[in-house]
């Protein structure tokens, strides 16, 4: 993609650099609070997730661990292909930790519907959902997140982890994607 059509593609930014910063250290001072003295693993789901855990943990005063899946329900595109495909496991036994599965976003809510119970059933001490971004008018599945750090309206959104077709991923904040805004 040509530079000019990559910046074009950007419609505006929605959350700042500064808001995403707060907000983690908020949600930082919350998990240490309520794991103090409890075994935690925090459990990111590749590839969106990987930034938001990496600074998600380091805002964490307690001892804990990290983990990864991979899960895939995207494509190249913005459409949903609705199925979901773990491509890479955890390591760990879940049964010993209080786990905390960190995600980018929840959309339809499928991909971490099939992730929390896939985990439900390897009986971890507890399981909780910490999502960065909520877009509640696109759910089909019924899900309850634990924390959500900010709710959003139907767009299609990239930065912070979130991609288009693998780009974007480096933005340090959240911005909405218009693929025709490039044409
Ligand atoms: P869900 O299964 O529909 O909830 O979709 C979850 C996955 O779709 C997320 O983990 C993202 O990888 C991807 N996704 C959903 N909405 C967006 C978006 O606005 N921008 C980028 N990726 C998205
Ligand atoms: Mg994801």
């Amino acid at each position: 993609m040509d530079s000019e059509k990559y910046s074009r593609s950007l419609a505006r930014v929605i959350i700042s650099e500064e808001e995403i910063k707060a907000k983690i250290a908020e949600a930082g001072q919350f998990l240490s609070r309520e794991y103090e003295g409890k075994p935690l693993l925090l459990v990111s789901i590749l590839k969106g997730a990987f930034i938001f855990l990496s600074d998600l943990c380091r805002a964490v005063t307690i001892p804990c661990e990290v983990g990864f899946m991979c899960a895939q329900s995207y494509y190249s595109g913005t459409i949903s292909s609705g199925i979901v495909n773990i491509t890479m496991d955890l390591q760990q036994d879940i049964s010993r930790y209080h786990v905390v599965i960190v995600e980018d976003i929840i959309d339809t809510g499928r991909t971490l519907n099939d992730i929390a119970n896939l985990l439900k059933a390897r009986n971890p001490l507890s399981l909780k959902i910490i999502t960065l971004l909520d877009k509640p008018e696109r759910r089909v599945v019924e899900l309850n997140t634990d924390l959500s750090l900010f709710t959003i309206p139907d767009l299609f959104v990239v930065g912070y982890g979130l991609d288009c077709g693998e780009l974007y991923r480096n933005l340090p904040y959240i911005a909405e994607y218009n693929e025709n805004a490039a044409e």
